[in-house]
């Protein structure tokens, strides 16, 4: 087990690759980290991630009661405990702002396809979560019912939040979640983003443990290649088989009927 310490220390770390890299803005974000079964590690509220001290993290029990003196843990702390008890496997939080995955968070747009090998065998789908409001239940509550089988979320008009066995690990998820929404950004704009067919996705699903992935859900983006949330086989609930569906190349412009679709509809809104 870390020391306090060490832990203390991995959360600056990350706090300021995370301000460098331009995840968050100005005081933006939160990180934490599981100390052991009574005690959670928090950054403190308010205070930017790029200019952190070991000594400035908050300590905290599982019901919230800060037991470092004087301090104010982070307005997202019952958001943090809650995955915690929820997910026994999830040892730290990282809560950031990265502006490719908000943007597509503030288009509505989800990150549930299964485009690049290395975010379809780390990440599987990344859902996006209705909006709450930050700092009260109504913002992570809708969180929960994603978190079994997903370890990073889009949150809708607010930011991007990934979850791993270590700090390092949902830090790097966090990476991972920014570059594929920058590369989708690119792909839109150049065309299209073509998601890959079955066979290659079940394929990398199956690699997972070469790469010491743990194996949740099949593809944690639904339960099992071909589900109503699959991007892949988009327009396959109609019918059950979902081969007969299957449109790895035709995606492009289902993407791009999508997209327009959404466009039209958020103009039209606009305009009452
Ligand atoms: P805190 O400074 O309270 O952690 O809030 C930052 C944030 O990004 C809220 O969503």
């Amino acid at each position: 087990m870390k020391s306090i310490y060490q832990l203390k220390k991995e959360i600056v770390d990350v706090g300021r690759r995370t301000y460098e890299r331009g995840y968050v803005a100005s005081n933006d974000g939160n990180i934490s980290a599981r100390l052991d079964e009574s005690k959670v590690l928090i950054t403190p509220t308010g205070v930017s991630k790029g200019f952190m001290r070991p000594e400035d993290l908050v300590l905290v029990d599982y019901d919230g009661n800060v037991l470092s003196q004087g301090k104010r843990p982070s307005s997202e702390v019952f958001m943090h405990l809650c995955i915690y008890k929820e997910r026994p496997d999830v040892n730290s939080i990282c809560h950031a702002h990265p502006v490719y995955a908000t943007g597509h968070a503030v288009a509505g747009l989800s990150l549930e396809k299964c485009v690049l090998p290395e975010v379809i065998i780390v990440l599987g789908g990344i859902p996006l979560v209705e909006y709450g409001e930050p700092g009260t239940e109504e913002f992570f509550k809708p969180v929960l019912k994603y978190l079994k089988d997903h370890d990073a979320f889009l949150l809708q008009n607010h930011g991007a939040l990934t979850i791993g066995s270590d700090v390092l690990n949902a830090y790097h998820k966090m990476e991972t979640l920014e570059h594929f929404a920058r590369i989708s950004y690119i792909a839109q704009q150049l065309g299209g983003v073509h998601v890959l067919p079955r066979d290659d996705v079940e394929q990398l699903i199956d690699a997972r443990a070469r790469y010491g992935v743990p194996a949740t859900a099949v593809c944690q983006t639904c339960d099992s290649p071909g589900g109503e949330s699959c991007e892949i086989y988009q327009g396959a609930s109609a019918t059950t088989n979902h081969n007969a569906n299957l449109k790895p190349s035709g995606s492009t412009d289902i993407d791009r009927e999508r997209l327009v679709k959404m466009v039209t509809e958020a103009v039209l809104k606009k305009l009452g």
